[in-house]
């Protein structure tokens, strides 16, 4: 029997109701501790909530900003094109690494460019697309899991960086897509995840979406991971990409770089699992992939709590690339790439 996408009950990053084109997001900043949801009325909230993180995750970001896009204009007067082209430039910049948000807005754009229809009828074409890229990114999802869980042996134990689950995307997820898939499917599962500094998605967001899911789920601190590789205590690294570029160089969570680094010195796979909208292939490679550069707030306190002397200064890329070299296979919901990797547009 085939697996539905979500007869594992995972929890949504998003929800659309098409009838009142409503936009609502679980506002993952406030988790684990509390679950809210928040819906998204205007280009401020959308712009906002992808900015500081409530809704996060290449895909998850990619399909909030083309409904959320929809949502803003669908409760006032009919937009003129200026305006749904200066929205859609707007959310294409909210953040720079995932090439799913511009991949989703020149989706939309397209629409508006079409020029062949105006008023309400332009804005129902829209909703129409941002409802499709919807609908993709929850099939991809559902598809990297059916190609993924092949690498998923019985009694495997993941590590894993950040989150590229159900909560990263509008779907099952990325790279715990086969993860759920392999446990529907009666195999014995179980995750690490690293809890990714500074903000936290493993220990967060990870560790409560599994739970939630009820696969069985350790959290580890970024530093404990290569020596938990070392006692065997790893069978093979599974993460998320916000961007692949043509060589297949990845653009992922800050750290995993470390844990591609890790997992070849240990002999571990370190599999990379993306849907095609987060391949780049007008991108050479990592070296050209904008790199998010955050507050530096986020590294100096946590809440209220100073963790670092004021006249220090601190790092904080959102985002590292791995090279290629390193990345054993690449799941995607067309199939499993291994290396040389080369992606034409
Ligand atoms: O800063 P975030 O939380 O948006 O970073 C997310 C990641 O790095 C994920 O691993 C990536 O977007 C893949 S999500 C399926």
């Amino acid at each position: 029997m085939p697996l539905t996408p979500f007869s594992i009950n995972v929890p949504r990053a998003l929800t659309w109701d098409a009838s009142s084109r409503t936009l609502c997001i679980l506002d993952q900043r406030r988790l684990p501790g509390e679950v809210v949801q928040v819906e998204l009325r205007t280009l401020d909230a959308v712009d906002d909530a992808i900015r500081s993180l409530a809704v996060r995750g290449a895909p998850a970001i990619g399909v909030a900003a083309a409904l959320g896009l929809v949502a803003a204009f669908s409760h006032g007067e009919i937009p003129s094109r200026d305006a749904l082209l200066a929205g859609i430039d707007r959310l294409s910049a909210s953040r720079p690494t995932a090439v799913n948000l511009p991949w989703a807005m020149a989706r939309l754009r397209r629409v508006v460019d079409a020029g062949d229809i105006g008023g309400a009828e332009r804005l129902d074409a829209l909703a129409a697309e941002a409802e499709r890229i919807l609908a993709e990114d929850e099939a991809m999802c559902f598809a990297i899991g059916q190609h993924g869980a092949a690498l998923i042996p019985d009694g495997a134990r993941v590590l894993t960086h950040c989150n590229a689950g159900a909560l990263a995307t509008a779907g099952i997820g990325t790279a715990l897509a086969p993860v759920y898939t392999a446990v529907a499917a009666g195999r014995r599962v179980s995750v690490i995840a690293d809890e990714t500094r500074p903000l936290l998605q493993g220990s967060r967001i990870t560790a409560w979406e599994l739970t939630q899911t009820g696969v069985p789920v350790t959290v580890c601190t970024d530093g404990m991971a290569a020596s938990l590789m070392r006692e065997g205590a790893v069978d093979l690294v599974i993460v998320g990409a916000d961007r692949i570029a043509a060589n297949g160089d990845v653009a992922n969570k800050i750290g995993t770089y470390s844990l591609a680094v890790a997992a070849r010195h240990h002999g571990l796979p370190f599999y990379v699992a993306a849907p095609t909208s987060t391949i780049d292939a007008a991108t050479p490679d990592g070296a050209a992939i904008p790199i998010e550069q955050r507050d530096a707030d986020e590294v100096r306190r946590f809440g209220t709590r100073q963790l670092v002397p004021t006249l220090a200064l601190v790092y904080n890329p959102a985002f590292d690339v791995t090279p290629s070299a390193l990345v054993t296979a690449i799941v995607t919901n067309a199939g499993i790439w291994r290396p040389p990797y080369r992606f034409s547009p």
